[in-house]
């Protein structure tokens, strides 16, 4: 007679919790964002309702206050998920002010937060050429690039991006602009990369966002055609001769290509 008896629905279900929990130490060792964050999609590795996420703000941020307002006013909509982190939107801006970058571009722009915070980074004769498909949203950032005082310096191009990196490209700009930053559809993004690497000048940086989808790359579903976009061009990537790359664990993971 066993001193402890439990019905068998108890036993096995405890056991399969045991299973769940060790996998999940498991995963947690070799892929820390799973435990941070979630396998599910989602735009940052670490999760924005860690502490650690709360730490790295609170040790790093120091945001424009229009910035931060734009932010909070992107944030409130349901698409606002999309717009890029405030830590690496900092990143950049602090990369374009040590490149002593004059011209960039942004492949999709939302409301344009990181428009604006690459504005703000720029002399006063610099230029953001800035393409999206849809108005709507950069009508609701405009107003604010203008009370930041940097409006003139953002030049939005609504039409899809290939066709006007393809307009400037057939204007004479090719190795004219210092930073490229691309963060639209993924399944261009193979076709973005090569338009910006031409558009670049030897030295310039391109930042490729969300290079991690959430951890998907991993193991790309073949029905997840972003997924599998964005794994290609990182396979790609790493073996390309014209540039050097560094992969950073930041926002859903970004990038950096620097044009030899
Ligand atoms: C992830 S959001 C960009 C976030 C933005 N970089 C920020 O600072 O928050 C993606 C944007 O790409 C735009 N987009 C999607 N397809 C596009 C295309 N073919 N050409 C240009 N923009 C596109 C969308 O309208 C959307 O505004």
């Amino acid at each position: 007679m066993p001193l402890f008896s439990v019905p068998k629905e108890v036993a096995v279900g405890t056991a399969m919790l045991g299973v769940a929990f060790a996998t999940g130490l498991l995963a947690g060792k070799r892929y820390p964002f799973l435990v941070f964050g979630s396998s599910k999609p989602h735009k940052s590795i670490i999760g924005k309702s860690s502490p650690l996420w709360q730490y790295i703000l609170d040790h790093s941020l120091r945001e424009h206050p229009v910035l931060k307002k734009l932010r909070l006013l992107t944030a409130d909509y349901p698409w606002g998920k999309m717009m890029v982190s405030c830590d690496q939107a900092q990143f950049m801006a602090n990369l374009i002010k040590l490149i002593k970058a004059k011209k960039v571009i942004e492949v999709g722009v939302l409301t344009g937060y990181n428009a604006l915070s690459m504005a703000l980074a720029l002399p006063d004769n610099g230029r953001v050429i800035a393409c999206d498909i849809n108005e709507d949203y950069a009508k609701i950032g405009k107003p604010l690039w203008k009370e930041a005082g940097v409006d003139h310096k953002i030049d939005l191009r609504i039409k899809p991006a290939t066709q006007t990196l393809d307009e400037l490209l057939a204007g004479g700009e090719a190795e004219t602009f210092d930073f490229a930053f691309i963060d639209a559809d993924k399944e261009s993004y193979n076709e973005y990369y090569e338009k910006c690497l031409r558009l670049i000048k030897k030295g310039g940086i391109i930042a490729i966002d969300n290079v991690l989808r959430g951890g998907r790359v991993l193991k790309p579903r073949k029905d997840d055609l972003e997924t599998q976009s964005i794994h290609h061009l990182n396979e790609k990537l790493v073996r390309d001769a014209r540039v050097n790359i560094s992969m950073i664990p930041m926002g859903d993971g970004v990038t950096l290509v620097f044009k030899l």
